[in-house]
């Protein structure tokens, strides 16, 4: 039997965040690694308030190739890098480090994750397509960004807060139209809408009964994706189901955000349906 075990060559990874007890990219991340057969582990580390510049030294001092950023360390971590990457710079946060040697590279492959996750598992290409999307917080602004650089014909962001809809609205109108509004303006613009994306936490265990809008006039021929993945299958998954519109869970987010992480650290193309497998065994 050729059982792998880590030595003295492994390449290390991991991801630092506060909480990080119940994070399964270390269950994806190692998955990924040995399907392929890669000499290289990860781990998760929690790094709480303050240790955040010491965590990142220690990348350096260390020599792991690669770590993975999660709440509360998203923006703060951008203080600490030799190198910020436009998308990431434009975002205002990052997810993913890459060191060559040495030198850290901080991207976010968040929003670019969602988009690709659109794409493979939901058939939805979002180029000339007419997006509305529900909440405008952080993990709103990467799919914002991502959506509007894929080519989105428009992007109208709803929020309860609307001027931080309008904010976000006006950071990606140089990539295309959008507008920032009310959740109570959807119905003027309702008739026009391809694509519905939910990023806030309404729906989200323990809360699981939660709905944020109106789902009565939801279609088919609408697609209505949600960033939500505990449970898999939210309120507003099942309310779109049942009349007829197509839907998209976010567990694809979650693990093609880990894909295009796992590829910029190994070059390698990552196993996604092995990671989903994975992720999905360790519910
Ligand atoms: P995250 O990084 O998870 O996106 P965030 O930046 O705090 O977290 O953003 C949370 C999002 O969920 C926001 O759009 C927030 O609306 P506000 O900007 O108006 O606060 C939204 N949100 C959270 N709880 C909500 C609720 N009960 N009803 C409506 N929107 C809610």
């Amino acid at each position: 039997m050729n059982e792998w075990v880590m030595n003295t060559g492994t390449v290390m990874h991991g991801v630092f965040g506060d909480p990080i007890k119940h994070s399964k990219s270390p269950i994806m991340h190692n998955r990924a690694f040995r399907e392929l057969g890669l000499n290289a582990a990860y781990a998760a580390f929690h790094i709480k308030p303050g240790r955040l510049k010491d965590a990142v030294a220690g990348i350096r001092a260390m020599q792991f190739r690669g770590v993975n950023v999660t709440i509360p360390h998203k923006l703060e971590v951008m203080d600490y890098l030799d190198e910020i990457h436009p998308d990431a710079l434009a975002i205002g946060a990052v997810n993913t480090i890459v060191n060559d040697d040495g030198k850290l590279t901080g991207c976010n492959t968040d929003g670019i994750g969602y988009v690709r996750s659109l794409r493979e598992e939901a058939g939805f290409h979002v180029a000339g397509k007419k997006v509305l999307m529900l909440g405008a917080g952080g993990a709103a602004r990467g799919v914002a960004y991502s959506l509007a650089k894929e080519g989105a014909a428009a992007v109208y962001i709803a929020n309860r807060t609307v001027s931080k809809a309008e904010q976000l609205a006006e950071s990606i109108r140089p990539f295309t139209k959008s507008e920032g509004m009310g959740y109570e303006a959807i119905e003027d613009i309702r008739g026009d809408i391809d694509l519905i994306v939910h990023n806030t936490e309404v729906g989200m265990h323990p809360n699981v009964n939660e709905v944020l809008i109106d789902t009565s006039w939801f279609h088919e021929g609408l697609t209505v994706s949600d960033i939500v993945y505990n449970p898999l299958v939210t309120r507003l998954l099942r309310e779109a189901e049942e009349r007829g519109a197509r839907t998209h869970g976010g567990l694809g987010m979650f693990i093609y955000q880990g894909a295009y992480a796992f590829e910029y650290w190994t070059g390698r193309e990552a196993p996604v349906q092995a990671m989903r497998e994975a992720v999905l065994a360790a519910f």
